[in-house]
């Protein structure tokens, strides 16, 4: 049987990419892939720093590679105005929407600026608003493609609308398995909005198995005690590569064979690791009615309409 890798993506030339998230882990590789395919990039990070370092190892890997940076801050609706504003004034298609960034199983309770519970408002709510308004250029480009990024931590997940933001009982896993789930819920309810209007664009949501990023330093690592400690060496020890983790985006985002409104993973062992396959999220992804919910607490909260049928 042959897998598919990133040297199957097809030419991407005259397509534009914006990344969130793309100036580290799988986004980085998700970028640095479809550069190499020849699309345009935009990588969309919170920290310009890291962007521009990020930018500097793509072009000394691939010196034609045409790199830009956005300053997005997923955590601050201002932020995802002020970025969706500035890229919609440039009149420009996106091809593909990749909605990569996250933060996993922070050790504490934060907020946003927003005053949403840090997990949610980066992973579910900053991403929900950013696509609801740069969705006029995705729906303008010829076949346009929005992958949203979920884990196999959805499983199990809850979504308690009396306390969606944590205000009590704070768990950091849970939290953040209810970040995934809404990741599922949002990718799937979006393609089912983008099939009434009868729009040319998919939506496909995907993970990457356990991939070894900084998320895990970045999250459970910044603790104390000895989670802090074993999470980065445990995921050393069982993740495979982040390029690696990155192929079921790319897979998402460039392959013939997908389909919105699908899911896909890596087909190994409990989907932690391998090739890009189609996988089966747990039922509750697949219910409308809790997807609904969402969506309308989703737009309230965000102040983001869509401009597509419920
Ligand atoms: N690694 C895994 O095993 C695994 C498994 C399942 C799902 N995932 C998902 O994969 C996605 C990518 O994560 P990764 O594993 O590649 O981790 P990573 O290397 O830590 O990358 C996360 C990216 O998100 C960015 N980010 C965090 N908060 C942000 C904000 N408020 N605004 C804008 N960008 C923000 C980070 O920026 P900074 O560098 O500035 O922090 C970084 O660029 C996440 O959605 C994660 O949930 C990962």
């Amino acid at each position: 049987m042959t897998h598919w890798t990133a040297a199957q993506i097809p030419p991407q030339h005259g397509k534009l990419a914006y990344i969130t998230g793309a100036n580290s882990g799988i986004g980085y590789h998700a970028a640095l892939e479809l550069a190499r395919g020849g699309a345009g990039v935009i990588l969309a990070c919170r920290d310009v720093a890291k962007a521009e370092a990020a930018r500097n190892r793509i072009l000394a890997e691939i010196p034609a590679a045409q790199v830009e940076i956005a300053q997005l801050d997923l955590a601050s609706f201002a932020s995802v105005r002020s970025a969706a504003q500035s890229f919609l004034s440039t009149g420009r298609h996106i091809d593909l929407l990749i909605n990569n960034a996250g933060v996993m199983a922070l050790p504490d309770r934060r907020v946003t600026s927003d005053g949403f519970e840090l997990q949610l408002g980066t992973n579910h709510f900053g991403h929900f608003a950013l696509t609801g308004l740069l969705l006029p250029s995705v729906l303008t480009a010829p076949a346009g493609r929005i992958v949203t990024v979920s884990s196999i931590a959805h499983r199990g997940a809850t979504i308690d609308f009396d306390n969606l933001n944590w205000e009590h009982d704070y768990k950091p896993w849970p939290a953040y398995r209810r970040t995934k789930l809404a990741n599922l819920l949002f990718g799937l309810g979006l393609h089912r909005r983008l099939s009434r209007a009868r729009a040319s664009a998919m939506s496909i949501v995907v993970h990457p198995g356990v991939s070894n990023t900084n998320l895990f330093a970045a999250g459970p690592g910044s603790g104390k005690g000895i989670e802090a400690v074993m999470a980065p060496l445990v995921i050393r020890l069982i993740a495979q590569s982040d390029a690696q983790g990155a192929l079921p985006t790319l897979y998402a985002a460039t392959s013939a064979d997908v389909q919105s409104g699908h899911f896909y993973g890596p087909n190994g062992f409990r989907q932690m690791r391998g090739y890009p396959v189609e996988v089966r999220a747990e039922a509750q992804a697949y219910d409308e009615s809790l997807a609904e919910k969402l969506w309308q607490v989703s737009e309230e909260l965000t102040r983001v309409r869509y401009p597509l049928p419920g």
